[in-house]
Order: C-alpha cells, then sequence, then structure tokens
C-alpha cells in the first residue's frame, strides 16, 4: 500500500471512530421509549438527519450508513473527503461540488424511478467511473477513455499554455510542411500502398486532386472497395453492394482529407484557435491546438514539438445522441516536390481502424475529371433503394 492510501485510510479511520463517538456521546431515548417502539425497530435507528446537521436529499437514510454513502460518492468520483468538504466541517456547503454532488443524488434517485421501477440501476459511478467528469465519447479504438474537458484540458489548471501560440504552431507547421509557396503548387498526388486492417493486406490506391477531390480505390479479392469525395458529394462502394452516400458531418471530414493545402487552409477553418499545453502522442511530446467551429464539434491537433509536423488529428462526428471521434495519426513523413508528406497514417474509429502505408508516391500529375465521377448506381443507393 502506497503511504498516500495508507494516510487516507487512517483519516477515514478516524473520521468514522469521531462520528461513532460523537452519535454516542447524544442523548439515547429513554429505555420505556425504546421499549414501546420495540414492534417497530426501524424506529429505533435514526436517520441521517437527526444524527448530522445539514442533510437536505439524503434523508430517512440511516445514519449509520451516511459515513459508507460518502465513501461510495468518493471512490465513484475518485476524489477524497475534501473535494466537497470543508475540513472540519462536514455540515457546511462552501464547496460547489458539494452542492452539485446534492443535485447529482437528486437526478440519480429520478432517473431510477422514472425508468427503472424505482430499482437502483443508475448510480453515480454509472457515469463517473472513478473520475469527476464522466466520458460521453465513446474512444477511439485502443485509447483510453477520455472526456472532451480533459481531452481539450479546459480543467487542467497549471496545464495552461506555456508554449507557443496557436499562429506560431500553425507557422511552423507551413514551414516544416515546405512553406506555403511549395504547398499551394501541389494540383494533383497519386499513391500507391498497402492498407492493413484486421490482420489483412490489401493494395490501395489514392488519388487527389485541388481543390478537394479524393477518390481510394481498395483492391480486395471479391473487387474494388472505393471511397469518394468530390468536392460536394462522397460515396463508398463495393462491388455487388449498393452504394453508401456519404453524409453530413462525415462529408465535413471527407472535405478535410481531400484538401491536398490543409497546411495552408487550417487557419480558416477555424472560427477560434487555442493552444492547450503538452500532450504525448505515441511517446512523442506534442503541442495541442483546439480548434474550434462555429456550431460544429472542435478538431484537435497535435504538432510535433520537435519538427513541428501533425502528428495526430482527432475530430468528432457529431449525432444525435452524442459525439463519434475519429483519430488520425500521421507518421514517416518524407519529402517529395519540396513538400512533407506522411507516407503512413493509422485511422482510428471506435469500432476499428486501419494503416496505409505509401509506397509510391506523384504529384502534379494528370488526373481526369472522370476518375471523380459518381459512378450510377444501379442497384440505387442505401437510402433510396430502387
Ligand atoms: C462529491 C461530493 C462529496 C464527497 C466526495 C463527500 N461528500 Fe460528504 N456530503 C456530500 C453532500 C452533498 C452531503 C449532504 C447530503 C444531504 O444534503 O443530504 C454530505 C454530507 C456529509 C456529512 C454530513 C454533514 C452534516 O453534518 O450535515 C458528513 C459527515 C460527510 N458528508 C462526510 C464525508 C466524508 C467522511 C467523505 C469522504 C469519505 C465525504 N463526505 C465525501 C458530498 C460529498
Ligand atoms: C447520468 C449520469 C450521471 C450520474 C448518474 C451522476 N453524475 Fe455527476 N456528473 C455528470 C456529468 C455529465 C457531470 C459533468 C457536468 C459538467 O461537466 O458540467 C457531472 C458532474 C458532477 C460533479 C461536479 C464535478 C466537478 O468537477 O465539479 C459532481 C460533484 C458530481 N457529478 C457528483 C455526482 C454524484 C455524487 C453522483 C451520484 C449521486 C453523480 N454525480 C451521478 C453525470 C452524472
Amino acid at each position: 500500500m502506497t503511504r498516500r492510501c495508507t494516510l487516507v485510510l487512517a483519516t477515514l479511520l478516524i473520521i468514522c471512530g469521531l462520528i461513532i463517538l460523537m452519535a454516542a456521546a447524544k442523548p439515547q431515548p429513554h429505555p420505556s421509549v425504546q421499549n414501546s417502539q420495540a414492534a417497530v425497530p426501524a424506529a429505533q435507528i435514526k436517520t441521517a438527519e437527526e444524527a448530522f446537521k445539514n442533510i437536505q436529499v439524503l434523508k430517512g437514510v440511516p445514519a449509520d450508513q451516511l459515513i459508507p454513502t460518502m465513501q461510495f460518492i468518493s471512490a465513484s468520483l475518485g476524489v477524497e473527503c475534501e473535494f466537497c468538504h470543508v475540513k472540519g466541517a462536514f455540515e457546511k456547503d462552501d464547496k460547489k461540488p458539494k452542492q452539485t454532488a446534492r443535485k447529482m443524488i437528486e437526478m440519480m434517485f429520478a432517473i431510477n424511478a422514472d425508468n427503472f421501477d424505482r430499482n437502483r440501476e443508475v448510480t453515480c459511478y454509472s457515469c463517473h467511473r472513478g473520475r469527476t467528469s464522466p466520458v460521453g465519447i465513446p474512444p477511439v479504438l485502443g485509447a483510453e477513455a477520455r472526456s472532451m474537458s480533459e481531452l481539450t484540458q479546459t480543467q487542467a489548471e497549471g496545464k495552461q499554455n506555456t508554449g507557443p501560440t496557436p499562429d506560431q504552431l500553425i507557422e511552423k507547421y507551413v514551414r516544416a510542411s515546405g512553406g506555403s509557396t511549395a504547398i499551394d503548387k501541389i494540383t494533383t498526388r497519386v499513391m500507391k500502398g498497402k492498407i492493413e486492417f484486421a490482420g489483412m493486406s490489401y493494395p490501395i490506391d489514392i488519388y487527389s486532386k485541388e481543390p478537394d477531390e479524393r477518390i481510394s480505390f481498395m483492391h480486395m479479392q471479391e473487387g474494388d472497395s472505393v471511397t469518394a469525395f468530390n468536392g460536394h458529394e462522397g460515396w463508398m462502394s463495393m462491388t455487388g453492394r449498393p452504394l453508401h452516400e456519404i453524409r453530413g458531418g462525415e462529408l465535413e471530414e471527407a472535405a478535410i482529407d481531400a484538401d491536398l493545402h490543409l497546411a495552408t487552409h487550417l487557419k480558416q477553418m477555424f472560427s477560434g484557435m487555442e493552444a492547450r499545453g503538452t500532450e504525448k502522442v505515441n511517446d512523442q511530446p506534442a503541442y495541442l491546438l483546439v480548434g474550434e467551429r462555429e456550431g460544429k464539434p472542435p478538431i484537435l491537433l497535435y504538432f510535433d514539438q520537435q519538427s513541428g509536423l501533425l502528428l495526430r488529428m482527432l475530430r468528432f462526428t457529431e449525432t444525435a445522441l452524442g459525439r463519434l471521434p475519429t483519430q488520425i495519426d500521421y507518421a514517416d513523413y518524407r519529402e517529395s516536390d519540396g513538400v512533407k508528406i506522411p507516407y503512413r497514417w493509422t485511422l482510428a474509429r471506435p469500432n476499428g481502424e486501419f494503416t496505409v502505408q505509401i509506397s509510391e508516391l506523384q504529384q502534379n500529375v494528370a488526373i481526369d475529371d472522370a476518375k471523380f465521377v459518381r459512378p450510377f448506381a444501379p442497384g440505387g443507393t442505401e437510402a433510396n433503394p430502387k
């Protein structure tokens, strides 16, 4: 056991002991009263509001359950008593988390009363899972669950940004990528390589054309699996299957991936930017930049502290019930035509991930516009089957 644990335990024992002593010191009911209530033993047990000074929502709870209840709350949130309580004055309501906790207790009672026949199905732990801010976003495969505020570090004081400003981060990224002149000179990019997922590997060809067209062909035994964006429409197709239309938030994501000049376009994508200190991306120290977008979830960008290149992009698709994350890790940057390009990237979502490794790359070669024309779908689309 660590020293801190021992200390906490000792404090707890002292507190519990004190409370038992306090309770014992209080005048006991007259024996006759006790006898007359013998038929209803429950009435002999003190309630929390009788034994303690300032009980508002845990009324009717047996007094001897109050401290275990507090331990349950502490364990559920992963905090110590002082997170909510003023030392030595547990009845005081000076700390905001204590007031919030009252509302949460009422909410928990209401959730169970309204939805689970008063059975205690949902508890503090159901949502909190050992942390003060519950996680509302399923993590991408292999990542730890973190709430939006943990991801963007809005609550972590002391993690205030002391590094470069957002403008400096983007400027360094543009410079590291080859500079805006070289970047903007790129009009097309053709990449060949392989894509790996679920232990399988397939050849893949990716064609990009400015301003925002991109199509990829994954060559499988059954035929090609195609993912495409032509500037305003996106689709996925598989030989023998109906066309899947890409819509809404996913379409915006496709547009980001199709942008050959992302480095020089980053700034105008955001309505606001904040640098949020340092983070590790696969053991590499990185600066985190949070890009805010009007009415849309933010995009988190992690820049390599040394090279300034983009190591990770974490973005979210809005749904009716919550946000779905997509995380792309970029690696194996190589230079081609004066610009630095990641030859490897891993795209991860909650339900899976894939890695693309590029082996051949050509830029500024002609790509026929016909390549990006949405195919006629004989079977109709998933949304509008014929
Ligand atoms: C997340 C916030 C939170 C934490 C952590 C917490 N408590 Fe509480 N505590 C409360 C709330 C809220 C009440 C008041 C409940 C009510 O109004 O019914 C309370 C009441 C109490 C009271 C009654 C005080 C009085 O006289 O009215 C005691 C004693 C107490 N807590 C002890 C503890 C101990 C010991 C711990 C650590 C093991 C702890 N609490 C951890 C929120 C918390
Ligand atoms: C249905 C989910 C849910 C349940 C159940 C729940 N909470 Fe919460 N709680 C939340 C969310 C979400 C937040 C964060 C709100 C925010 O970030 O503004 C929160 C915030 C809090 C906070 C404020 C934390 C801080 O950093 O100041 C406290 C304290 C708290 N909850 C206590 C409790 C206690 C005690 C229980 C059990 C009685 C409980 N919660 C049950 C969802 C829940």
